[in-house]
């Protein structure tokens, strides 16, 4: 008997699904705020159905059990995050993704795509580097070597290469440990900033070396890391004998998109002989910008540098990049199997984390083709300018603080309750933080607008941790039109929040103990 009546692999019903998910789109971009209903509750603990649903009942499901409620990506008011609508050709892509299917672990899954996601490393390592002509050119016929990584995001860019910077640190005959103690060492750190991404936590306890090998310099009032102060950890490193791996610099720092010193941190990096990463997964395209490339000057000085397709290159989420400047570091993580990657092979998975991974470097191909340096220079202008405009109209408004000079195109704000305004003492502090906390759960809940919330020190301010709304001012449906409504859509909610007693004195009194 036929498999085939398991499910259908025919074109024709592929149609039927795609009107189906047409409507389902639709459905979700017209409504205003998706009711979320109960999940359903056909039986209280899920279980994987005997019998296979029909496509209507399915998507009904669907429809209730995961997509009521999710974000409405495609408002020109969603700023939380760094993930943006996507043009309108990317879904037609996904569909060519997923019906070709090929993993580009191996040659023999994926064919002409293997060269295809070569070719586009280069082009985004061209745009980082801009090595000689022959360096490309040898770049390219090296199988044994990649310029670079297509991950599954950023996350994964940065673990791999701290794995990198592990493994290239010391070499031995009797592996890496070994080397350390034969050369007087009793520990190994990775120094960066205190803004560092959690990915490199990951990447510490992943490599053994404890969260307390990561070492957080603090920043100055623009968020960037304090040079003074890395010194200082630098030598403390040599006085207690600590190897250190890499320093890591980020281009566009997650909560306030700061930059790091660079070029100062790639000096230090080339004195102690340690890796030198740039964390550039959110700002990495300000290099399409010849307005803004320069505030990441430096960057090509990096021995490897994450991108982020899925952020403010507008790929799908599931599209990180890690570039090597010098191709042969990538070789320090080559991995063989009998099976599939094998050596000599010019599969890509000999160097790659992941194993199985989809063809999403189709996107990045797409993206830089089809936008183009110019269309992404003009989208990060854009964004600047309204990131300045809403700081602007922020420090204009009595109700609202803003807690730094926008960097590049995120800005943090909070809202201020009317006996704050005209200053604030550690009491004031703690209600002020529980009402933004309040505000931000009430805008998610009921507003139209949708900003994500953080709670760090405020760069150049001491104090306490401060809760802060993000506005991730990238997003290309938001219009300077947009802005106006967002800030009164917070006073209102803050006033609100504010009606319900949460910041009077004598509730605050009581906060804070
Ligand atoms: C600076 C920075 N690095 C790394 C990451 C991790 O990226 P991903 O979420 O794609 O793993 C982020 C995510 O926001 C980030 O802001």
């Amino acid at each position: 008997m036929s498999l085939n009546h398991l499910t259908s692999w025919a074109a024709d019903s592929e149609r039927d699904w795609a009107e189906q998910i047409d409507g389902l789109i639709r459905q979700h971009r017209l409504e205003k705020a998706p009711p979320e209903g109960p999940l359903s509750d056909i039986c209280k603990i899920p279980q994987i159905p005997r019998q296979a649903m029909a496509l209507n009942p399915y998507l009904e499901r669907l429809q209730q059990d995961g997509l009521a409620g999710a974000a409405r990506m495609h408002h020109g008011r969603c700023l939380g995050h760094m993930t943006s609508p996507l043009p309108g050709f990317m879904p037609q892509l996904a569909r060519l993704v997923a019906s070709l299917n090929q993993n580009l672990m191996k040659t023999e899954s994926s064919g002409r795509l293997t060269t295809l996601e070569k070719r586009t490393l280069l082009m985004l390592h061209r745009a980082v580097f801009d090595l000689k002509e022959c360096d490309y050119a040898a770049m390219e016929a090296d199988s044994q070597s990649t310029p670079g990584l297509v991950t599954s995001g950023g996350t994964v860019a940065n673990v791999s290469a701290m794995w990198c910077a592990r493994k290239r640190s010391l070499d031995g005959p009797d592996g890496w440990w070994r080397e350390m103690q034969c050369q007087g060492y009793r520990g190994a750190v990775v120094i960066g900033s205190q803004l560092m991404h959690y990915s490199f936590e990951k990447a510490m306890d992943l490599l053994g070396l404890g969260a307390n090998s990561l070492l957080k310099v603090d920043v100055d009032q623009n968020g960037a890391m304090r040079l003074d102060l890395l010194d200082e950890v630098l030598s403390a490193c040599h006085a207690r004998r600590r190897k250190v791996l890499a320093i890591v610099g980020i281009a566009g720092s997650t909560d306030f998109g700061s930059i790091d010193p660079l070029e100062e941190l790639a000096k230090r990096a080339r004195m102690e002989n340690a890796h030198f990463h740039v964390d550039a997964a959110w700002g990495g395209p300000l290099l399409f910008s010849d307005k803004h490339a320069d505030l990441l000057c430096g960057i090509e000085a990096a021995d490897t540098v994450t991108l982020d397709a899925h952020k403010q290159l507008l790929t799908p989420v599931g599209c990180g990049v890690l570039l090597y400047r010098e191709c042969h570091l990538s070789r320090t993580l080559m991995t063989t199997a009998p099976y599939a990657v094998r050596p000599g092979s010019a599969d890509a998975g000999r160097f790659t984390l992941e194993g199985s991974r989809p063809a999403n470097v189709i996107y990045l191909h797409a993206v830089l083709h089809l936008i183009g340096r110019r269309g992404f220079a003009h989208l990060i202008e854009h964004s600047f300018e309204r990131a300045r405009a809403l700081a602007r109209r922020i420090s204009a408004r009595r109700e609202l603080e803003l807690l730094l000079e926008p960097v590049s195109n995120l800005v943090v704000f909070r809202y201020l309750p009317e006996h704050c305004r005209s200053g604030t003492s550690s009491a004031c502090e703690t209600a002020i933080n529980e009402l933004n906390t309040r505000l931000h759960k009430e805008m998610r809940r009921s507003g139209c607008a949708f900003l994500s919330r953080t709670e760090r020190a405020v760069p150049g301010r001491h104090g306490p941790l401060t809760v802060m709304l993000r506005a991730v001012m990238y997003n290309p449906l938001c219009e300077l039109d947009d802005v106006e409504p967002l800030l009164q859509e917070v006073i209102t909610t803050g006033k609100k929040v504010e009606a319900l007693g949460l910041a009077k004195p004598h509730v605050m009194e009581r906060i804070d103990g």
